[in-house]
């Protein structure tokens, strides 16, 4: 979507759309043994509460209003985090639908000392804006300019379609 102008849809007005670049966000903490097992490697339940802070956090800054997180995609950990790594969390819309936000969220670990950085893991996730009643509402269009973010566009759009084909066979198998 490249407009950005102000639409209007039903009684809701939908704010200016937004650049990928107005939302992002960089979240870091160091880690502790309070985060991590008996052998100093980080939970990946730490992880994942980063990377699903920090896409919040990116999905929030695009919707102007809350969030909540309706699909977290499966998560590989690459390479194992240590207590005493920094860990850093960059986080950015790659897609939008009418409420619904896509998210790619990429996680390094940090050696303070040296500085060498490791990339641990990847992962996409979907966050649904909700209105002061908390039902979902319209979100600004995207504008995707450059031909990455173009790229991240057409992939969200496709990795989207799978996960609503996923949730319609989940639903009619429940019936
Ligand atoms: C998110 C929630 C409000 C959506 O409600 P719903 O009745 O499914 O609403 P809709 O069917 O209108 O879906 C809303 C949007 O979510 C998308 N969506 C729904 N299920 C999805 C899924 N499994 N994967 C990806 N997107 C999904 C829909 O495609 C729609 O997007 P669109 O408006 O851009 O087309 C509801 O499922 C909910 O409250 N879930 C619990 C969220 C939560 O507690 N998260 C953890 C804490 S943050």
């Amino acid at each position: 979507m490249t407009e950005s102008t102000t639409r209007r849809v039903k009684s809701h007005t939908i704010p200016t759309a937004k650049r990928p670049s107005e939302s992002s966000i960089v979240v870091s903490r160091l880690m502790n043994p309070s985060d991590a097992n008996p052998l100093g490697i980080v939970h990946g339940g730490e992880i994942l509460k980063m990377v699903d802070e920090a896409g919040g956090l990116a999905a929030m800054r695009h919707a102007g209003s809350s969030v909540v997180t309706v699909r977290l995609d499966s998560m590989t950990f690459l390479e194992p985090i240590y207590v005493g790594d920094l860990v850093i969390v960059k986080a950015m819309v790659n897609w939008v639908g009418r409420t619904s936000i896509e998210v790619g969220i990429r996680v390094e670990a940090q050696n303070p000392i040296t500085g060498e950085r490791t990339h641990t893991n990847s992962a996409y996730a979907v966050y649904v804006a909700l209105d002061e009643n908390g039902h979902p509402k319209p979100v600004p269009g995207l504008i995707v300019q450059t031909e990455e973010e173009k790229r991240r566009w057409r992939e969200a759009e496709e990795r989207q379609k799978m996960r609503l084909s996923q949730r319609k066979k989940k639903s009619a198998s429940d019936t």
